[in-house]
């Protein structure tokens, strides 16, 4: 595949008649909140200003909130697992999430209620991760399929959980559809991000639970308000999540928000550039070194949300994810070092390739980036492939091309 830089916008006005957030706004992220900070693991993740590369690229602030320490799990998507297997608790035992804390929800009590359930689902790890954790610590089963080409590393994280985890021959989305046939055949609860038409409440609570982080995200920027928000994406869970958070919390000041994909996997892309509404789908292997992103078809419901309220779409190429690993890894000044997986840096890699590259002066300008700008990225990842990690940044692989 020939990589490049894709670009679709949206103007501000675009969309007549835009689809509500509420369900992912301030509201319902204080009650995500509260369930998160039940957890005995739980603690802020940092939000790291890197003062140096700001000064170095020439805008006012770059955030970064590094979600490699949520949890012990070296990434952010145990926050939409575990609140979506709590909720689906609490609506099964008929009690509102705020009576299901975690010492509610992991008790005796609770399991002899439920009986024994096994959650099932797909991923490229760090959601299995994240639901087999959940299920361990639940005293209940899971199983979990990883598409061809996941890394034994990531495998072995799982397992760890006594989850019952394999890598499978197929892609992502067919690993989907193995997760839900055998969740219908053996009666297993299926806790997927992707949604699709009759399955869409586990993943809009999934998509609830991410609210957490960018809640943590605005009150550790202490009334700063950012300019510009990154996100990177798979189905488009986090970034619909996140993109539902901003627009009710910020309204009509809303930040420019700007989603990130590999070119090999860039199905919000393709949905944003068909423009009518409807989401597209890209098949195939999709090898892109950032796993985490490698879903070839978008989440519904994330899909309506970030057509009618993100302003800019990015498909990129893989070095640029690299790139992003190095500049985060390497801080300049007196920076604080973050470690970023492959999609974690995704967004990184892509601002400060936009900042530099002159032949990307046209996206630079549309998107409105200048010295006034404050910008804000997610690590959503630490080195969940630690082989991975050091072929990149000690060995110089991905180097820009
Ligand atoms: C590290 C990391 N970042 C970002 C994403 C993208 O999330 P989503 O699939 O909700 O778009 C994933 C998904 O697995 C991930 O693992």
């Amino acid at each position: 595949m020939n990589e490049s830089f894709k670009f679709v916008h949206y103007e501000k006005n675009k969309i007549k008649n835009k689809c509500s957030v509420e369900k992912f706004g301030v509201k319902t992220a204080k009650k995500v909140s509260g369930f998160h900070k039940s957890f005995p693991e739980y603690m802020e993740t940092p939000l790291v200003k890197l003062d140096s590369l700001s000064k170095h690229y020439g805008v006012k602030g770059i955030y970064v909130k590094d979600e490699s320490y949520r949890f012990g799990l070296n990434a952010f998507k145990v926050l939409g697992g575990s609140y979506a297997i709590g909720s689906y608790i609490a609506n099964k035992l008929n009690v509102d999430i705020d009576e299901m804390p975690y010492n509610i929800m992991t008790s005796d009590a609770t399991k002899a209620r439920l009986g024994e359930i096994t959650f099932v689902t797909a991923t490229d790890g760090n959601h299995g991760r994240g639901i087999a954790w959940t299920a361990n610590r639940l005293k209940q089963k899971s199983v979990v399929y990883m598409p061809k080409g996941s890394a034994i590393e990531r495998l072995n994280n799982i397992l760890e959980f006594g989850s019952d985890a394999s890598i499978t021959d197929m892609n992502y989305d067919d690993a989907v559809r193995l997760a839900n046939t055998n969740a219908e055949k053996f009666g297993w609860v299926m806790v997927q991000d992707t949604a699709w038409e009759g399955y869409e409440d586990i993943p809009a609570w999934i998509m609830q639970g991410y609210t957490t982080l960018i809640s943590e995200a605005i009150t550790q920027l202490e009334g700063k308000k950012p300019t510009h928000v990154f996100l990177q994406a798979g189905v488009g869970a986090l970034a619909g999540g996140i993109t539902g958070f901003i627009t009710d919390y910020y309204k009509e000041e809303k930040p420019i928000i700007t989603i990130v994909e590999p070119n090999k996997a860039d199905c919000i892309y393709k949905s944003a550039l068909a423009d009518d509404g409807k989401p597209r789908f890209v098949t195939g292997d999709m090898d892109t070194i950032m796993a985490g992103l490698a879903c070839g078809e978008p989440c519904t419901v994330a899909w309506k949300i970030l057509h009618d309220h993100a302003d800019n779409f990015i498909s990129m190429p893989d070095w640029v994810a690299a790139q992003g690993m190095r500049i985060l890894g390497n801080p300049l000044g007196g920076d604080r070092r973050i470690v970023s997986g492959e999609s974690g840096a995704a967004t990184m890699g892509f601002v400060s390739e936009v900042l530099t590259n002159k032949n990307l002066a046209n996206i630079k300008e549309t998107l409105k980036l200048n010295e006034e700008s404050l910008i804000l990225c997610i690590s959503t990842e630490g080195d969940t492939d630690k082989q991975g990690y050091r072929d990149i940044v000690w060995n110089g692989k991905y180097i820009k091309k």
